[in-house]
């Protein structure tokens, strides 16, 4: 398993662009109950970005995370098929916090939607986990985060015809 941890001066100028755009989602968190913000950031396969962020609700089972938001938002653009995503996390007045040195790494339920969609793009999408002050990364794939995935493949299903 590769879970080196990169210094974010060493990444690409494309990765420091994803997880530059993942911070700036971040400032939408709707997060009154957590004042935990997370920004998600995926690049499509045609070299899009789009992103997401926390929405939170007063029925906590409701509270959507930042990667599924952004899923759900390339879908609604008409974006299905993905390379990257990135993932960077906050808590509120952390700064001398030492969450802000700790990485945010995609729930269950977002690795399950994150594997979906590296089925339908036939693609090991890569996902990039940034400390909350941003200095750090770890770069996995979703196989790597969720080995084993549930996919349409046990039920039979052949979801080629909703690539987009
Ligand atoms: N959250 C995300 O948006 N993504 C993650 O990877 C971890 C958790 C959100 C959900 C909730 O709004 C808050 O962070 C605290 O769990």
């Amino acid at each position: 398993m590769n879970n080196k941890i990169i210094k974010y001066h060493t990444l690409s100028p494309s990765q420091k662009q994803l997880l530059d755009a993942a911070e700036n989602a971040l400032c939408q968190a709707y997060n009154p109950y957590s004042k935990f913000s997370v920004g998600a950031a995926l690049l499509t396969q045609n070299q899009e970005i789009i992103t997401g962020a926390n929405v939170e609700n007063a029925a906590y089972g409701s509270c959507i995370c930042a990667e599924r938001a952004a899923l759900v938002h390339a879908n609604a653009l008409g974006y299905r098929k993905f390379e990257a995503i990135a993932i960077i996390g906050r808590l509120e007045n952390s700064e001398a916090h030492e969450s802000v040195g700790t990485i945010t790494s995609p729930c269950g339920a977002c690795r399950q939607m994150l594997f979906e969609a590296s089925q339908l793009a036939e693609y090991d999408l890569e996902v990039m986990m940034a400390t909350g002050d941003k200095s750090e990364a770890v770069i996995m794939t979703i196989s790597e985060l969720l080995p084993y995935g549930f996919g349409p493949g046990q039920l039979g299903v052949d979801i080629r015809a909703f690539r987009t």
